[in-house]
């Protein structure tokens, strides 16, 4: 079987694992793997992971994923250092459940950060350093970080601490709604163009790519990756996913051979057009959120008991129409 990253040798070809089918010693899940060479956790590198409460960091996940890539000659991506969910409950509040003040929450994430980026120096390819601080509108999302803070120093200072403790890991922005113009893609751009005027050491922008099977167009998706590019950034593809349905609220359908074509097709144009942008040095990796659709966690997201089936095997590991796509130049 021809392994798809061979036939996408410019930009790394990654897959976001489950911790639990990962220790699975399934040999024929691990063959799948094969066809990926970067690995990110789905969950187990996330805040509530990695420091469950306050000075107790639990490296033993990161390190067997570390020591996986290494063994098979991949990389990692690191995700995420800081995101307002999936954080440990202890974070943003005192012993008696007080909201902490700036700078004890700076402090707490100074110190989670140079302790994550600090232990895994030199074997974590990128760190996504912060996830979704954006909110629709494209100002700074209402989290708690910006509730305390009230600015986006600590985003600032998330890269500084990162490239402090891991100066040769490559430094990302991530989020999600990005890949077409609109208010939340111009509120990252300035972000981004701002922190590279102040020196904050920024190396790219991620995008989550959770998509369907219409929107945003490919031409959408390179614009955006150029627009970014052009700010002398690189740019990664970190979460793809393309659901079978057209809309978040399509109603639950028959997937049909003629629909899983349809994606085959999505996806296949958005390769080529991945592999020109990689070619050019504006993209390094493109990442699939998952392996198998029974797994995805867009099952019963939005739509309750609809199975989006937007990865590349189904439930039974058997590749679907989208893999013959990929590896025929046709
Ligand atoms: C998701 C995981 O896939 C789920 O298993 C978990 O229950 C929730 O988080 N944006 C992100 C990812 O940055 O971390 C999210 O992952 C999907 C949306």
């Amino acid at each position: 079987k021809t392994l798809l990253h061979t036939i996408y040798p410019d930009f790394q070809l990654g897959v976001a694992i489950n911790n639990s089918s990962y220790f699975e010693s399934s040999s024929e899940y691990n063959s799948l793997l094969k066809h990926f060479n970067s690995f990110v956790f789905e969950n187990s590198m996330k805040m509530d992971a990695m420091q469950p409460s306050e000075g107790e960091f639990n490296f033993n996940n990161a390190k067997k994923m570390i020591k996986f890539a290494k063994d098979n000659d991949s990389v990692v991506r690191g995700h995420t250092l800081l995101w307002h969910s999936q954080y440990p409950y202890w974070f943003f509040t005192d012993k008696s459940g007080k909201k902490v003040d700036k700078d004890t929450l700076l402090k707490r994430i100074e110190t989670h950060i140079k302790t994550i980026a600090g232990e895994l120096k030199g074997d974590i390819n990128t760190w996504d350093v912060v996830n979704e601080v954006l909110a629709e509108n494209g100002t700074l999302r209402e989290s708690q970080y910006y509730d305390i803070i009230g600015s986006d120093e600590y985003i600032e200072m998330a890269f500084r601490w990162a490239r402090e403790s891991d100066p040769k890991a490559k430094l990302f922005i991530n989020d999600y709604g990005i890949s077409r113009k609109g208010p939340k893609q111009d509120g990252l751009y300035n972000l981004v163009k701002s922190m590279l005027d102040r020196g904050v050491p920024i190396d790219g922008v991620g995008f989550q790519t959770h998509i369907n099977l219409n929107y945003p167009s490919v031409e959408d998706i390179r614009k955006s990756i150029k627009r970014f590019a052009a700010l002398g950034l690189d740019v990664q593809i970190t979460e793809l996913d393309i659901s079978v349905y057209k809309s978040d609220n399509e109603p639950k359908k028959e997937i049909t051979e003629e629909i899983l074509l349809e994606q085959a097709y999505r996806y296949k144009s958005l390769f080529d057009m991945f592999k020109e942008e990689a070619a050019l040095g504006n993209l390094s990796n493109v990442t699939i959120w998952g392996l198998t659709d029974d797994k995805s966690w867009l099952n019963d997201f939005p739509v309750k008991g609809r199975e989006n089936a937007p990865l590349f095997f189904d439930g039974n590991l058997k590749e679907k129409t989208v893999y013959t796509a990929l590896v025929n130049p046709e």
